[in-house]
């Protein structure tokens, strides 16, 4: 099938099998290795990418799915020579191990940045509507769908709240 997914804001026309995911998409015929695949199953957060500014594990959604949308991707955020702020801060604070899970966080985190500062989505709960606040416990919460097997969380969220603040 015909599908036109724009990725960092190029269009790529793509013909794909319907069963292929935006990771596989990005990852195996758009050569943009910087989404990882880690469980393939929704659970560990490594694939997370932007759909139309929303976070989403791209392990979980076909790519024939969103002809037309924006796909927003690691490599649109930085380069070695010119970290974005979230991306030196990770670095400043060693917010890794491995790195493997790196790219994932960053981009969770960039979403719940934006959304903290745009105001929350609906879909977010009315206690935490309430607190307009991105508190150090929100944080906590709202990475939880970004699992990191090296144990680096203090020190993601530290980034984080670096960034935050
Ligand atoms: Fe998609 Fe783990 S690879 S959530």
């Amino acid at each position: 099938m015909d599908v036109t997914l724009s990725i960092n804001g190029t269009d790529h026309r793509l013909d794909l099998d319907p069963r292929v995911t935006v990771l596989d998409a990005l990852r195996h015929h758009l050569g943009l290795t910087g989404t990882k695949k880690g469980c393939d199953h929704g659970q560990c957060g490594a694939c997370t990418v932007l759909l139309n500014g929303r976070r989403v594990n791209s392990c979980l959604t076909l790519a024939v799915m969103h002809d037309g949308d924006e796909i927003t991707t690691i490599e649109s955020l930085g380069s070695p020579d010119a970290l974005n702020p979230l991306q030196d801060a990770f670095v400043r604070n060693d917010g890794f191990q491995c790195g493997y899970c790196t790219p994932g966080q960053i981009m969770s985190a960039t979403a719940m940045l934006q959304e903290a500062e745009d105001g929350w989505p609906s879909y977010i709960s009315r206690s935490l509507e309430t607190d307009p606040d991105l508190t150090d416990e929100e944080i906590a919460e709202r990475m939880s769908g970004n699992l990191c097997r090296c144990s680096a969380y203090p020190r993601i969220r530290q980034a984080i709240a670096e960034v935050r603040d």
